[in-house]
């Protein structure tokens, strides 16, 4: 099974597109690199649309006691409802728990088309 999802000038780095795939939902996002990632619509705890959430930065601990780098800009998906992040370019990884992942779909880019399948 396949379904095309839209053509990459469709998404600009750091933003997300919410669509339907094999019957469930689905959020697309184009990376700070420009790679594309796709990953369950639903988020783990609660149920909240990711799409509806933001890609952004986290701040990560450094060497000195409370100080904290911001990194990842475009890279982090953040929940709309509750604010657990999720690092895309590590396969949807919590970033609190790094045990959960989200569910992540197989993609394609080819000749400027984003494709599902499975
Ligand atoms: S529903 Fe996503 S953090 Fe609560």
């Amino acid at each position: 099974m396949q379904k095309v999802i839209c053509q990459t000038d469709d998404l600009a780095p750091g933003e997300m597109l919410e669509a339907e795939f094999d019957g469930r939902p689905v959020v697309i996002c184009r990376a700070s690199d420009g790679e594309f990632h796709a990953f369950t619509n639903l988020c783990p705890h609660q149920g909240a649309p990711l799409g509806k959430g933001k890609l952004c930065g986290a701040p990560e601990p450094t060497d000195q006691i409370g100080e904290y780098n911001y990194q990842n800009e475009g890279n982090i998906l953040r929940c709309p409802w509750h604010g657990r992040e999720f690092h895309i370019k590590d396969h949807g990884r919590m970033l609190a728990n790094p045990k959960y992942k989200l569910r992540e779909y197989k993609l394609r880019v080819e000749d400027d088309t984003v494709t599902l399948y499975k």
